[in-house]
C-alpha cells in the first residue's frame, strides 16, 4: 500500500505531524506539501489530507485541491487530520464537517486532531492581537499529540 499524506501550513505544525505520523506508519508514505507541488494522486492507494485552522478553516490551498480531485479521492482510501487549539470533541467535529465535503468524511477510514502550536514570536502584528485577545498572554505553545497521532496511525496500519 503506498500513502500519500499531503497537507498544507501556514507555521510548521502540519508539517511536523505529518513527519510524526509518517514514522509511525507502516506502509511507504510519502509526504507532500501542497503549496509547494502539485501531487498526482494515481500513485497512491491511501490519502492522508492535513490542514490547520484559523478562524474556523482551512488553508484555501487544500479545499481548492480537494475541489479539482474529489473524484479521484473519492475512489481512495482516506483519513483527515486537523491541526487547531480546539480540545472539545463537539466542536473539533464541527470544524471537520465545515472544512471537508460530506462525500469525503462518509469515506474517510480515520479522522484525527493532533493539537497546536502557536509559536507567539513568528506570527504577524494582526495574528498576535487575535490570540492575544483570545488566551489572554502572549506564550508560545507546542502541544503536539503523539498519542493522537499513533492511535491515528495503528488504524491505518490494521487496514494494510
Ligand atoms: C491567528 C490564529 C487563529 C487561529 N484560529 C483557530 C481557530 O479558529 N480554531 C482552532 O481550533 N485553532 C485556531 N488556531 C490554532 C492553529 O490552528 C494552530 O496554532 C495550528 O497548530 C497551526 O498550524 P500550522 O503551524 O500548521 O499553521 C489559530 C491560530 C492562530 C495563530
Amino acid at each position: 500500500m503506498k500513502i500519500l499524506i499531503a497537507f498544507t501550513t501556514n507555521y510548521g505544525s502540519t508539517a511536523t505531524a505529518a513527519e510524526m505520523l509518517k514514522v509511525q506508519l507502516k506502509a511507504d508514505a510519502e509526504i507532500v506539501d501542497l503549496k509547494e507541488t502539485d501531487v498526482d494522486l494515481e500513485k497512491y492507494d491511501f490519502v492522508i489530507l492535513g490542514a490547520s485552522i484559523y478562524a474556523g478553516r482551512i488553508q484555501k490551498k487544500m479545499t481548492t485541491f480537494i475541489e479539482r480531485n474529489l473524484q479521484k479521492l473519492l475512489s481512495k482510501k482516506i483519513a483527515v487530520y486537523l491541526m487547531a487549539g480546539e480540545n472539545n470533541p463537539g466542536e473539533q467535529e464541527k470544524q471537520l464537517i465545515k472544512n471537508f465535503p460530506e462525500s469525503l468524511l462518509k469515506i474517510a477510514s480515520v479522522c484525527g486532531h493532533f493539537g497546536d502550536v502557536i509559536n507567539f514570536g513568528k506570527l504577524p502584528f494582526y495574528f498576535k492581537m487575535i490570540v492575544f485577545l483570545i488566551q489572554r498572554s502572549s506564550s508560545s505553545r507546542s502541544n503536539i499529540d503523539e498519542k493522537a497521532i499513533k492511535d491515528f496511525a495503528d488504524k491505518i496500519n490494521g487496514m494494510a
